[in-house]
């Protein structure tokens, strides 16, 4: 089965639609880790990935993480990931970046050491959800301080109804989702193609 069927097949049996818009995907990948699955994805992201001179991948803790590091095996690259709401000792040695979340209705503030962002790097960037997009934004901005270059983006679940994936896109950005959902209304998954 190719892989964007597959993941498309977790979601409509694991999946759960709840309130507010929000695709609880605890069994596989935001609780319990389906580690074949995640496999699948890291192939995947290295499939359309590779050939780019990525050097570094770029994530936020924690649902990232574990997507980053087995794409990592493959490109045989680091994993660096922005922590969240981690108390700053030393602003100047810090990139911070403040991120709405409407899932949690709250600010987050994500860090990354300056000395992890390369003004050479070439990053790719991996997360499990993208909905507005403000987390991923964060990243590119974070990326473009430090002079670094964004040469992919690898989602997971991308929620195409909330415009973050075209937004990121129109500025020409090289972004990839393995399953576009278009609409959860009455809590049925629709996908986008
Ligand atoms: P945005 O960055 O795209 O604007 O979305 P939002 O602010 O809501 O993102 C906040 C968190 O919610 C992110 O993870 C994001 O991956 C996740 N998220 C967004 N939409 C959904 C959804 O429909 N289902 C699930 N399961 N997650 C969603 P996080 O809370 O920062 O943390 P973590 O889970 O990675 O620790
Ligand atoms: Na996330
Ligand atoms: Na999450």
């Amino acid at each position: 089965m190719r892989k964007t069927e597959l993941l498309k097949q977790k979601i409509l049996t694991e999946g759960k639609v709840e309130e507010g818009g929000v695709l609880r995907v605890d069994s596989f990948l935001n609780h319990r880790l389906d580690i074949e699955f995640l496999n699948e994805v890291g192939l995947y992201f290295r499939d359309k990935f590779r050939g780019l001179g990525i050097n570094k991948i770029l994530t936020i803790e924690s649902s990232g993480i574990a997507i980053a590091t087995i794409t990592a095996q493959y490109l045989h690259v680091p994993v660096v990931f922005a922590k969240k709401n981690v108390h700053i000792n030393l602003p100047d040695e810090v990139y911070i970046e403040d991120v709405h979340s409407f899932t949690q209705k709250k600010n987050n503030k994500l860090v990354v050491a300056k000395k992890y962002l390369n003004k050479d790097d070439k990053i790719l960037i991996v997360d499990d959800f993208l909905a507005k997009g403000n987390a991923l934004k964060a990243l590119l901005s974070m990326v473009q301080k430090a002079g670094g270059t964004v040469e992919g983006i690898g989602i997971v679940i991308e929620k195409t109804y909330q415009g973050g994936g075209d937004e990121i896109r129109k500025q020409g950005y090289n972004l990839l989702s393995l399953a576009k959902i278009k609409s959860m209304e009455n809590g049925t998954v629709q996908f986008a193609d």
